[in-house]
């Protein structure tokens, strides 16, 4: 089975210093559906921060979709980045764009036809329930819609690999499941690799799943 993501030995930190993830061996199989837990404070967003390329490791081997991480060039981590969806934790929408420009901005890096864009970005704005609010601005949202828009703009160029920082810690338990919905389905149908950070693995997962904890910089799979 294909990897997606192998870790040999990593170390996280940042410029203090002080190490956050301490040398985590883990890999995880193409098709996955990961859910990452761990105290506030642990790591969790470190550790996605690192795999998406933005927090290199400070030892240790890091190959995400095919590229090490270690020493990557700029132009080959923007290459990756086009097949990642990201959903961070503060959202990092661009403010003075609309929602609906907000979502397609992944599909015009990725060079899609207009009409294909159009079409994907209503689609996907129907299953957050946001199709009234796309031609609103971000900081006209609510947290909640807001972070709708965020898994929105992560999906929206079907992406090999999810990365997705407590995508529902704004919800309610109706637009929660809408979230989880989405993520089983692209695991499902499109077979992307979704890891997600969360507090609360729900217990309606209709997929199998595995389960990273993190805890005094190690990354333990719970069994
Ligand atoms: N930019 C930064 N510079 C220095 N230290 C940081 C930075 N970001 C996070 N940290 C530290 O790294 C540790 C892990 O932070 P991280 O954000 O990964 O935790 P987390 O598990 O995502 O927590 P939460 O559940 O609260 O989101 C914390 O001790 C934090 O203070
Ligand atoms: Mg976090």
């Amino acid at each position: 089975m294909d990897k997606v993501i192998v870790a040999q030995n990593i170390s996280l930190s940042y410029s203090n210093n002080e190490t956050i993830i301490n040398k985590a061996t883990f890999s995880m199989n193409s098709g996955d559906f990961i859910f990452i837990t761990g105290a506030s404070g642990s790591g969790k967003s470190t550790l996605l921060k690192s795999l998406y390329g933005s927090l290199k490791p400070t030892q240790g081997s890091l190959v995400v979709c095919g590229v090490e991480l270690k020493g990557v060039s700029n132009s080959k981590l923007n290459f990756l980045r086009r097949h990642i969806g990201i959903v961070f934790q503060d959202y990092k929408l661009i403010k003075e764009w609309t929602i609906e420009k907000n979502i397609m901005l992944p599909l015009l890096i990725s060079g899609y036809e207009k009409d294909v864009t159009q079409s994907q970005v209503d689609s996907l704005l129907k299953h957050v329930r946001l199709k009234h609010q796309s031609g609103k601005f971000p900081l006209e949202l609510s947290g909640g819609e807001q972070q709708r828009v965020a898994m929105a703009r992560a999906l929206a160029h079907n992406p090999i690999l999810i990365l997705a920082d407590e995508p529902t810690g704004n919800l309610d338990d109706y637009s929660s499941q809408l979230i989880w919905n989405l993520l089983e389905g692209a695991n499902e149908q499109l077979k992307t690799t979704v890891i997600v950070v969360t507090h609360h693995i729900p217990q309606t997962m209709n997929i199998e799943y595995k389960h990273y904890h993190i805890e005094y910089g190690s990354i333990n799979e719970i069994i």
